[in-house]
C-alpha cells in the first residue's frame, strides 16, 4: 500500500507536464498472479521545454521488466526505477519519440482495487484517481490526455469476454488456448479513465439509436444467472441517454457503450470511457431481491455515470483540485433527471436530507474543505459530501441565478467552448458569466470558501401601514485553516403565505434585489420591505431548498403548524414539520438529561395524523413528512453535550406519542394501502410502499405490537416490504422469539446471495442499544462476511458506526474500540475502504466529555502504527488536529 510520506500537494503548484503523450498502446498479457504490460508511448516534448529536459513517471507498487526508447532497450544505467517512480535523466534530444515499458503486476494479490485486480474471478481495472501507475509508469494526471489503443490477451476459457475503452477493432486467436481482442477509443482522455475488463461474464444487448440516427450498441455484463436482474439498469440507460438528448443537447458519440458490474468495488461506479464499470449494488435488481430505494440508487447512478460521458470525459479536470468541475455537475445533472423521472418535490426533500446528514457535518467538523480544495496529502480522501452534493447545490444556484435559459445558454458555451479539454473551475463559472452577462465573482466563493452560512432571521409586521420588514444577517463559520470568512452571495427563495394559505404578491420596496421570489444576499445586513401587507402572513424561507444553508428563525409554533399544513412549496412545508419535530425533539432531550419525562404539544401531534391522511398529497411526500428525524439529525441540532441514550429516549417517546394518538387513522390507512397488485419499482407505487413502511414502524407498539409486522414479513411479495417488516422485528422486539425467527427464515432465504444478505447485515448492525457491539463483532464471523468486500464492510461496519448512535456511541467506549481495530484490519486489506470509514469519528468533539474521551483514545489508537497508509494517515490527523 502507499505509505504516508507527509507530502502536500498545492493548486498554486499547478504547471504544465514538460512531456506529452499524444498516443498509448497497451499490451496485457493477463494471467491471475502474473500479467504482464507492455506500454508503447508515444512521448512528445511540449513546446518551449528545453531539449533532454529529464522525464519522470509515476509509479505505485510495479516491478519494471524492461525500457526502451525508440525499439533500443535502454540501458540500467540510463534509468532510475523504483516501484513509485521512473526517471529517464537524459531522455532523447528530438522532440517526439518512443518509450516502450514492460512492467508486471499482480491481479490476484491486489486487495486494494486499485489498479488492475481480480473480482470473482474476473479481471477488472480501477484507475480513477491514481490507480493507472499501478499498471504501468505514466505520467498520471488527469490533464495528460492520450489516445489510447489497446490490446487485452487471455485464456478463452478464464475470460471469453475481453473489453477495453472505444471501439472493437479486431480480435482473434492465439496458441495454448488464448485469444485476443483489439480496442482503440479515438477520444483523447486521460489516464484515470482508461479501463480493461476480461473474466466469463453474461450479457445483457440492447441498442439505442442517438438523436442523429447513429445506432449504438449497449451491453451490461453481470455473473452468470443474474442477467434478468440487470433489466431495470439498462432501462434507466436508455432513458439516460435520451434525457441528456432532449435537456441538455448531448449526444452519445462512440459505438459502443458497455456497463460491467462487479462485486469488489470501493465505490459506486466509474465512468471509463465507453466502459463504466460498477459496484454490482448498483446493477442488479428485481422485485424479489431489492428495495425501492435501491431501484432509484441504479437509476440515479446509472445516469450519473452516464451524464460523466461529458461532463467529465469529454471535458475533464486539469487536476485533481478541480475534482467538483466533473463531480458537482454531474451530480446535479443525475438529480434533474431523476426529479423528472420521478416526483421532483419527493426527490429534492431527499437531497435535502442526504445533504444534511453527510455533507453538513463534514462542513461542521475537522475534515471541512472547500467544494474546490487548494491542498490535499491523499486524494482519495477527496471523494467527499462536499465535492459532490455541496458542488450540485454550486451549480443549483448558478442556475437560480441564471434562470433556466441563461443557464442552458451557460452550459452550451461551457461545452462548446472546452471539449476535448482539461479544464478548471473558473473556466466553468466564466462560461455562465460570459453567457449571461452577469457578475459571479462573489458567487465563486462557494467554491472556494468551506463551511455552512447561517442566515439569521427576524421579521415585523405593521399592521397599520401595512408593511412586513425581514432583516436577514449572514455568517459564516469559521473552519480547519480559515478563521476568516467573507460576505457570500446567497440566493434566497421565499414567499409570504397569506391567512388563507396563498402566496401574497407584494413588491419590495427596498433592501435588497428581490427577483422572481428570490432575495439576492450580498452584504452581511439586508432589511426587505414589503408594502401593501395588511394582515401578517407566515414566512417561508429557503424555498425549494435554495441555498444550503442553516436557518435561525424565531418562528411562532403556529406559524409553522400553518405551513406544514398549508404552504404551497413541498420542501418549505416538509421543512415546517420537520422543524416542529426537532424543536420538540431538543425539548425531549433536555427533559431526559434532567430527568424529567418528555412530553409534547398535542397540536403537533394531532397535525401529524391529519397530514398522513390527507389524500391530496402523495403517498412519497406523506411517507417523508411523517418520518422523524433520524438521531443524527437530531444531534447535529443540538450541536455539542451530545447523549445519544437520551436522544433516543426522546425520540421514542414523541414516536410513541404519534402512535398512540393516532393508532385508528394510521391503521386504517395502512390496511388501505395494501398494494395487491402486481410489483411496479414506479415512483407512484414506491411512495404507497413508503407510506405504509412507515405507518408500520409507528402501528408495531403496543398490545400484540410484532403481529402486524410478522404478518408483513410473512406475506411480502417484494425485498421492499419484507425487509421493512424485518427491521421493525429486529429494531423494535429484538430478542423477542419472533424477531429471531425472522432473521433466521431470512438468513435461510437470501444466505447465498451477498447483496441481499447486505440488508441483513445492516439490519442488525441498526439494533439500538448497547448489545449491538458484540452482535456486530459476532456477525464479523458469520460465513458470508468478509473483511476484503467493501460492500460487506459497509453494510455491517459502515452502518453500524454511523446509523446506530446508541450502540456505537455506547458510553463505555466499547463500540469505539472495536471500531479502531477493525479499521486497521481493514487497512490491511483495503485503505481507502478503511480511511472512509474511519470518518464516522469526526464529529467526536461534539459528544459529551465521557465520550468524548472514550473516541479521542479509539482515534489515538487507530493513529498508532508507525506504517500506517497515506489514506488512513491523513484522515486521523485531520481529525485529531
Ligand atoms: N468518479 C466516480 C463517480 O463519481 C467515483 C469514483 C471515484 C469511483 C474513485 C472509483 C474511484 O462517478
Ligand atoms: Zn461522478
Amino acid at each position: 500500500m502507499r505509505k504516508d510520506t507527509g507530502q502536500v500537494f498545492r493548486i498554486e503548484d499547478y504547471r504544465p507536464s514538460d512531456y506529452l503523450i499524444p498516443q498509448t498502446g497497451l499490451t496485457f498479457a493477463l494471467a491471475p498472479e502474473e500479467t504482464i504490460v507492455t506500454a508503447q508511448l508515444e512521448i512528445e516534448r511540449r513546446e518551449g521545454v528545453a531539449p533532454g529536459t529529464p522525464l519522470r513517471l509515476e509509479g505505485d507498487e510495479l516491478a519494471l521488466l524492461g525500457v526502451a526508447v525508440d525499439g533500443e532497450p535502454l540501458d540500467a544505467s540510463a534509468y532510475e526505477a523504483t516501484s513509485q517512480l521512473l526517471s529517464i535523466p537524459r531522455p532523447p534530444r528530438s522532440s517526439r519519440f518512443t518509450l516502450t515499458l514492460v512492467t508486471k503486476v499482480d491481479p490476484s494479490r491486489n486487495s486494494s482495487l486499485m489498479g488492475l485486480f481480480r473480482s470473482n474471478g474476473v479481471y477488472c481495472t480501477q484507475c480513477e484517481p491514481e490507480g493507472f501507475r499501478r499498471i504501468t509508469y505514466f505520467v498520471d494526471r488527469p490533464d495528460m490526455l492520450s489516445v489510447y489503443t489497446v490490446r487485452v490477451e487471455a485464456g478463452e476459457d478464464e475470460a471469453p469476454i475481453l473489453l477495453s475503452n472505444g471501439n472493437l477493432v479486431e480480435t482473434g486467436k492465439l496458441e495454448r488456448g488464448r485469444h485476443f481482442a483489439v480496442w482503440h477509443d479515438p477520444f483523447p482522455k486521460p489516464s484515470y479513465l482508461f479501463a480493461l475488463v476480461a473474466g466469463d461474464l453474461a450479457v445483457l444487448h440492447d441498442e439505442f439509436i442517438t438523436a442523429s440516427g447513429r445506432k449504438v450498441a449497449l451491453g451490461i455484463h453481470v455473473e452468470h444467472g443474474k442477467k434478468e436482474r440487470a433489466s431495470y439498469a439498462m432501462d434507466a440507460l436508455k432513458r439516460s441517454m435520451k434525457w441528456d438528448e432532449d435537456i441538455f443537447g448531448l449526444e452519445y458519440d462512440l459505438d459502443v457503450f458497455n456497463i460491467v458490474a462487479v462485486s469488489d468495488f470501493n465505490m459506486g461506479a466509474m465512468e471509463n470511457k465507453g466502459l463504466n464499470v460498477f459496484n454490482d449494488k448498483y446493477v442488479l435488481a428485481d422485485e424479489a431481491t431489492a428495495t425501492d430505494a435501491d431501484f432509484a440508487n441504479i437509476e440515479a447512478i446509472i445516469a450519473h455515470e452516464y451524464f460523466h460521458n461529458w461532463t467529465g470525459n469529454r471535458i475533464t479536470c486539469r487536476d485533481w483540485f478541480q475534482l467538483c468541475l466533473k463531480e458537482g455537475l454531474t451530480v446535479f445533472r443525475d438529480h434533474e433527471f431523476s426529479a423528472d423521472q420521478r416526483s421532483r418535490a419527493v426527490k429534492r426533500i431527499a437531497e435535502v436530507r442526504t445533504l444534511r446528514a453527510h455533507q453538513f457535518p463534514e462542513d461542521q467538523g475537522p475534515l471541512a474543505h472547500p467544494v474546490r480544495p487548494r491542498r490535499y496529502r491523499e486524494i482519495n480522501n477527496f471523494y467527499t459530501a462536499t465535492v459532490y452534493e455541496k458542488g450540485s447545490e454550486v451549480v443549483r444556484m448558478i442556475r437560480t441565478i441564471l434562470g433556466p435559459d441563461d443557464f442552458r445558454k451557460g452550459m452550451n458555451l461551457y461545452i462548446t467552448r472546452h471539449d476535448g479539454d482539461a479544464a478548471t473551475i473558473e473556466d466553468f463559472v466564466k462560461a455562465f458569466e460570459d453567457a449571461s452577462g452577469k457578475d459571479l465573482s462573489q458567487f465563486a466563493l462557494w467554491y472556494h470558501q468551506a463551511g455552512t452560512p447561517n442566515l439569521s432571521v427576524s421579521t415585523a409586521h405593521d399592521a397599520e401601514r401595512g408593511e412586513f420588514r425581514i432583516e436577514i444577517e449572514q455568517s459564516v463559520p469559521p473552519t480547519p485553516s480559515e478563521s476568516r470568512k467573507r460576505l457570500m452571495h446567497i440566493p434566497l427563495a421565499f414567499g409570504l403565505v397569506g391567512p388563507d394559505g396563498n402566496d401574497m404578491q407584494p413588491a419590495a420596496v427596498d433592501g435588497a434585489t428581490v427577483e422572481d421570489g428570490v432575495i439576492h444576499l450580498k452584504k452581511r445586513r439586508h432589511v426587505v420591505r414589503f408594502q401593501g401587507v395588511k394582515e401578517r402572513p407566515s414566512l417561508s424561507l429557503n424555498r425549494g431548498f435554495s441555498a444550503p444553508i442553516t436557518l435561525s428563525v424565531e418562528q411562532k409554533p403556529e406559524d409553522l403548524l400553518f405551513l406544514a399544513r398549508k404552504d404551497s412549496d413541498l420542501v418549505a412545508r416538509w421543512q415546517a414539520s420537520t422543524t416542529l419535530f426537532t424543536q420538540a425533539l431538543i425539548q425531549g432531550f433536555r427533559a431526559v438529561r434532567g430527568q424529567k419525562q418528555a412530553v409534547f404539544d398535542d397540536a403537533l401531534v394531532e397535525a401529524i395524523g391529519e397530514i398522513a391522511a390527507d389524500a391530496s398529497l402523495e403517498p412519497a411526500y406523506r411517507a417523508l413528512a411523517l418520518t422523524l428525524p433520524a438521531e443524527a439529525d437530531i444531534a447535529r441540532e443540538i450541536g455539542s453535550h451530545i447523549d445519544p441514550d437520551a436522544i433516543f429516549i426522546a425520540r421514542e417517546a414523541l414516536s410513541q406519542a404519534i402512535a398512540q394518538r393516532n393508532a385508528g387513522v394510521f391503521a386504517t390507512l395502512y390496511e388501505g394501502l395494501d398494494g395487491g397488485a402486481a410489483f411496479s419499482p414506479d415512483a407512484e407505487s414506491a411512495g404507497r410502499r413508503a407510506l405504509r413502511n412507515v405507518l408500520l414502524d409507528y402501528l408495531a407498539v403496543g398490545e400484540g405490537a410484532p403481529d402486524l409486522a410478522v404478518r408483513q414479513f410473512e406475506t411480502a411479495t417484494n425485498m421492499t416490504d419484507r425487509a421493512a417488516a424485518l427491521t421493525v422485528l429486529a429494531h423494535k422486539f429484538s430478542g423477542h422469539e419472533k424477531s429471531v425467527a425472522a432473521l433466521a427464515s431470512f438468513e435461510n432465504q437470501y444466505g447465498d446471495d451477498p447483496l441481499v444478505m447486505d440488508k441483513w447485515y445492516q439490519t442488525q448492525a441498526t439494533v439500538p442499544g448497547a448489545g449491538a457491539v458484540d452482535l456486530v463483532r459476532s456477525l464479523t464471523r458469520h460465513r458470508g462476511f468478509s473483511l476484503s468486500n467493501p460492500n460487506r464492510v459497509r453494510a455491517l461496519i459502515g452502518t453500524f458506526s454511523t446509523m446506530n448512535q446508541t450502540g456505537f456511541h455506547r458510553a463505555d467506549g466499547a463500540g469505539y474500540r472495536f471500531f479502531a481495530e477493525t479499521v486497521l484490519e481493514i487497512e490491511k486489506r483495503n485503505p481507502q475502504v478503511a480511511a472512509r470509514l474511519a470518518t464516522a469519528l469526526r464529529s467526536w468533539r461534539s459528544l459529551e466529555p465521557t465520550r468524548q474521551a472514550a473516541a479521542r483514545d479509539a482515534l489515538l489508537s487507530i493513529a498508532a502504527p508507525e506504517n500506517l497508509s497515506s489514506d488512513l494517515r491523513d484522515i486521523i490527523e485531520r481529525t485529531l488536529a
